[in-house]
């Protein structure tokens, strides 16, 4: 009884307790002591729960852990210093086991090698319902979550919440389908210019345009239909906080499908695989294994100018007559420009976001002498990347291995519309869907 007893508390107490103590209507003691009294003493030792079990306690425990950390860093003078102190008096279960202590015990048991903290895993894909990403009648990807009870978890219980999780997961769900489409073309069996090939190729392009889309739509929504930039960096941002010195808070940064997405297509930043690896303790162990396999094969792109041999190098001193014979000989060249166009298309709408939530209104706020928020900056992501870092990583992917294409390409197109564009309506691909069904 007392996981679901828990469960409607995450749903509907604990907002309100968030947003009165947010508000000043509360003191962030009154939240502590409704834990003790309410709902820690009755949790069961985690190796007595099924595994479906402890991946919800593991989300339901997210938002109370990420809320008595925000609280506390954001009232205790040099509490950012010391965030694990936030869980001092915090015990679980008839045996007293201290809240962090319980917390890393339940994540071991999901066996899915979870941070022992909150993180994108449980936040977006457990804690949302289940994501359909639709092409006509064929359903592309299936993204389930852990509960099934039709709700989303929140910090402060805003729709604006619902809305910014929703869009993640949609996201991810599109992802997916691209990787699932993408990733068995990695193989040396692979013939580039089969039927099987290009269709999975330019499928992935379509399905990228889908999710620059969803990207599109969501900043071009009423604010009532998405998550105001205050909300986003004054409320939503502020609960991903450090549970302990130096993890690694929730982030979309830990959105697996977009990292192997990197290491698929490529991405020319010399210390990118470096980076991804610093995230890992926020990752899950099947999303490390996924990486590293990835990160030790060539690229795509360099397997189909392997198997054509070409050479990469070549293409951007090439004359453009040369390159115009090359693409005559090799036409699959054109459907991996596409992709590749259309994932950095695809990376260019994301840092519009980025720019549209975050760093523009931060900079405005710098430039009104307003400054910055003490306990999660606005004026980098949560992971640590800044504006820039996401302008580098932008232009890498526009700079891509067959970006000198360009020229041979245009002319063959002539309308002065963007190629992919063009392609999807041609090819007659069915149009994306992306739904949230439970
Ligand atoms: C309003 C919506 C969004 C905003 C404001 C936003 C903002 C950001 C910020 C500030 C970062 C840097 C993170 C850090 O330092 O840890 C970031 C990174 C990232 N986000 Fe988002 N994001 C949004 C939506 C999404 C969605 C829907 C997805 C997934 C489909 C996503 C995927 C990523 C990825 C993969 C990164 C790593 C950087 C990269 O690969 O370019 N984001 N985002």
């Amino acid at each position: 009884m007392v996981l679901p007893q828990l469960g409607a508390w995450v749903l509907d107490e604990l907002p309100r307790l968030n947003q009165a103590i947010l508000h000043n209507d509360l003191a962030p003691p009154a939240l502590n002591e409704a834990l003790r009294e309410v709902i820690l003493p009755d949790l069961p030792l985690p190796d007595r729960l099924s595994v479906a079990q402890a991946q919800q306690l593991v989300v339901n425990l997210g938002f109370v852990g990420a809320s008595v950390a925000r609280h506390y860093q954001e009232r205790t003078p040099g509490g950012k210093e010391t965030p694990e102190r936030a869980f001092d008096a915090l015990e679980a279960g008839t045996q007293q086991i201290p809240f962090q202590r319980y917390f890393a015990a339940l994540a071991d048991h999901t066996g899915t090698g979870h941070d022992h903290r909150d993180s994108y895993a449980s936040l977006v894909r457990w804690n949302v319902g289940t994501v359909e990403v639709r092409m006509g009648e064929r359903t592309v990807a299936v993204l389930p979550g852990v509960f099934d009870d039709g709700r989303t978890r929140t910090y402060t219980g805003t729709s604006g919440e619902e809305h910014f999780f929703a869009l993640v997961k949609k996201g991810e769900a599109v992802e997916r389908a691209i990787n699932d489409l993408l990733e068995p073309l990695a193989t040396p069996e692979t013939r580039w210019d089969s039927p099987e090939a290009l269709s999975r190729v330019r499928t992935a392009t379509v399905l990228l345009g889908a999710l620059r889309q969803l990207f599109l739509e969501f900043a071009a929504l009423p604010p009532e239909h998405s998550m105001p930039p205050e909300q986003f960096m004054d409320v939503f941002r502020q609960f991903a906080v450090h549970w302990t010195p130096g993890d690694i808070p929730p982030s979309g940064a830990l959105d697996i499908e977009g990292l192997k997405r990197d290491f698929l297509l490529g991405i020319a930043i010399p210390d990118y695989a470096t980076h991804v690896r610093r995230l890992f303790p926020g990752l899950l162990t099947e999303e490390r294994e996924a990486l590293e396999r990835l990160m030790a094969q060539p690229t795509l792109p360099q397997r189909v100018a392997a198997a054509l041999d070409i050479d990469l190098d070549w293409l951007s001193g090439a004359e453009v007559a040369d390159l115009r014979r090359l693409v005559a000989r090799h036409p699959v060249l054109v459907d991996w420009y596409d992709v590749l166009t259309a994932h950095a298309r695809a990376a260019g709408s994301h840092l519009m976001l980025s720019k549209k939530f975050l760093f523009k209104p931060q900079r405005q706020r710098d430039a009104a002498g307003i400054g910055d928020k003490a306990v999660v900056s606005n004026r980098t992501g949560t992971t640590g990347m800044t504006e820039t870092y996401l302008e580098r990583l932008t232009r890498a992917r526009r700079d891509h291995v067959l970006a000198a294409l360009h020229p041979a390409l245009d002319a063959e197109v002539g309308e002065g519309a963007p190629r992919h564009a063009v392609r999807s309506d041609l090819m007659g691909i069915e149009p994306v869907e992306v739904l949230l069904v439970s």
